[in-house]
């Protein structure tokens, strides 16, 4: 997506050789007309995939996921993050691990919300590791519904997480897709 790669090499930050800040558009101030251009790409990506819902994982996967719900006319789902267990019999939970933030949550989905005959489309911000996207992919799979797609904002190629999705035969589809970060430095998958 041409204006996601301008934005990211305008604005962008690389704190590092593994995080690109993206504060001014995405995670903390976040641009609607980019979040709309994006649910046109990710629509005609999942268009032909018979998605039934779309599930993200709060809170930075709300913003474009809400914006291809609507151009896609599908419900939408936030899988919430738990500190802790829910002994209720009305969840699903899964524990996820964030490498990035040296933490583990409770990825937490009402039943209500998903049936066994869902195909479900996952988009969240960032994927790095693909703890959050598996962690999403076990609670709908474990529900006896199908992962139809993965929809990812910035893609960080150069991390596990893209090889580990798509060996476990998930369809990912990235925005953006980072080969190398460095100080003041971003390259993209060419
Ligand atoms: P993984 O799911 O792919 O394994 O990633 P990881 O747990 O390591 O990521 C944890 C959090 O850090 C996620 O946000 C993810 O979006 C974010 N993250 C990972 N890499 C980057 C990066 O290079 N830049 C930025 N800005 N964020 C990154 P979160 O905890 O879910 O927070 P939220 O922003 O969605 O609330």
């Amino acid at each position: 997506m041409e204006s996601l790669h301008k934005r990211i090499l305008e604005e962008g930050k690389a704190l590092s050789e593994n995080v690109l800040k993206v504060d001014s558009f995405l995670n903390h101030q976040v641009d609607p007309d980019l979040m709309y251009e994006m649910g046109t790409y990710f629509k005609k990506y999942f268009e032909a995939h018979k998605i039934t819902k779309i599930f993200t994982i709060e809170s930075s996967g709300i913003a474009p996921s809400v914006m291809t719900a609507m151009q896609m006319n599908l419900p939408m789902v936030i899988l919430k993050k738990q500190s802790s267990k829910i002994l209720k019999g009305d969840v699903y939970q899964t524990t996820v691990h964030s490498f990035t933030k040296d933490m583990n949550y409770e990825l937490t989905l009402q039943k209500k919300y998903i049936n066994e005959d869902d195909n479900i489309l996952i988009i969240d911000d960032f994927l790095a590791n693909g703890e959050a996207a598996l962690g999403a992919a076990r609670l709908v799979e474990g529900a006896g519904a199908k992962v139809g797609g993965i929809g990812i904002v910035i893609e960080k190629s150069f991390q596990p997480g893209p090889q580990l999705l798509k060996e476990k035969g998930y369809d990912v589809y990235s925005l953006a897709r980072i080969a190398k970060l460095g100080k003041g430095n971003i390259e993209f998958v060419k």
